[in-house]
């Protein structure tokens, strides 16, 4: 693969009005989302949502790609049908996250460092074999009583660059996702300040790693009140800072910024992102969506777990997929 594959691929996940979709959950998470429609946490069933979702007609207009699970990039449709060869068919790209997620950091209590590097080589290369052609790497930090430390910062930042270079060596487009979670009840400065030093520290150690930027894109969380906040940031503010963040930290060589939802309201996520692409002035890099749940949620209650639903959850996921594309262009209108 060369180089200038990488920055295609990358290009293309963020293709005018395009967006991705998250659909990794590892099994617990999965679980906990089924458990709240009351339906068995299965591989038959995880194989039947993810179908429905990736079968929906024109998801490709407004979806550039999708995140999958290890199970999921394996896993055939019921019609026997491989799901990846079903998302290439409909025109989105397949990636794959590939960290073992986020562990106790040791020394640190409440604090994580996400895992996955050893033999990370080898399963990148099986990855690219199943027809990823990008890939997901998650560090998360958490807002509390002098936390995030200087030490979580610094391993998930060192992790993340160990991990995007392996990925761009593989072939692979590395989506280099820090988190910063919104639990808590800080406010928007803390968020803002956060943020500000993790991603510094992301891209400190991407360069230490030579992780080529044109060849990746950043996940990054908004700057945001957090959860329990009492004074809750509008709309315009969470846009302005959050924009206003991400150009004093991430380099104008990155072509594309996919924000993560977090735990935002479905109407949030989508209006914070198009408040964005509302800013007078041009940005260096695109701003989109690779949400999760603010993509999911909808079509997983219509689902419900029932085949006879089919319809009504795919008609969800599409509604959904076309307001967060029009917000990645700026143009959403409740
Ligand atoms: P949410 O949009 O639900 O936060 O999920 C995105 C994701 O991939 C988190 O790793």
């Amino acid at each position: 693969m060369t180089s200038s594959a990488l920055a295609e691929t990358a290009q293309a996940l963020v293709a005018d009005g395009k967006g991705i979709l998250a659909a990794d959950e590892s099994s617990p998470t999965i679980k906990k989302r089924f458990d709240s429609i009351k339906i068995e946490s299965t591989e038959e069933n995880r194989r039947d949502y993810r179908d429905m979702l990736f079968t929906t007609p024109d998801a490709g207009k407004y979806i550039s790609g999708v995140i999958l699970y290890d199970e999921t990039i394996r896993q055939k449709a019921a019609d026997g049908t491989p799901l990846v060869d079903k998302l290439t068919k409909a025109g989105m790209i397949p990636g794959i996250k590939v960290d073992m997620g986020a562990k106790p950091l040791a020394g640190h209590p409440e604090e994580t460092v996400t895992e996955g590097l050893d033999g990370l080589r080898g399963r990148l290369e099986e990855y690219a074999k199943l027809g990823a052609r990008f890939t997901k790497w998650r560090g998360v930090y958490r807002i509390g009583d002098a936390i995030p430390s200087a030490g979580c910062i610094t391993a998930n930042a060192h992790a993340l660059a160990r991990y995007a270079a392996l990925a761009q060596e593989a072939g692979l487009v590395p989506i280099v996702e820090p988190e910063v979670l919104m639990d808590g009840d800080h406010d928007i400065d803390v968020c803002e300040a956060v943020t500000e030093e993790v991603l510094r520290s992301v891209y400190n150690e991407l360069a230490l790693q030579d992780v080529w930027l044109e060849g990746t894109l950043l996940k990054p969380n908004m700057v945001i009140s957090g959860q329990d906040c009492k004074d809750q940031a509008g709309v315009q503010e969470v846009a302005e800072r959050s924009v206003q963040c991400l150009k004093r930290t991430v380099p104008a060589a990155v072509p594309g910024i996919v924000f993560l939802s977090g735990g935002q309201s479905d109407a949030l996520a989508t209006e914070h992102l198009n408040a964005m692409n509302r800013l007078p002035g041009t940005l260096p890099w695109k701003l989109s969506f690779s949400y999760g749940r603010a993509l999911q949620a909808a079509p997983l209650k219509a689902w419900s777990g029932k085949a006879a639903n089919l319809e009504k959850g795919q008609a969800a996921f599409l509604k959904r997929a076309q307001d967060n594309a029009a917000a990645a262009s700026g143009k959403y209108a409740a």
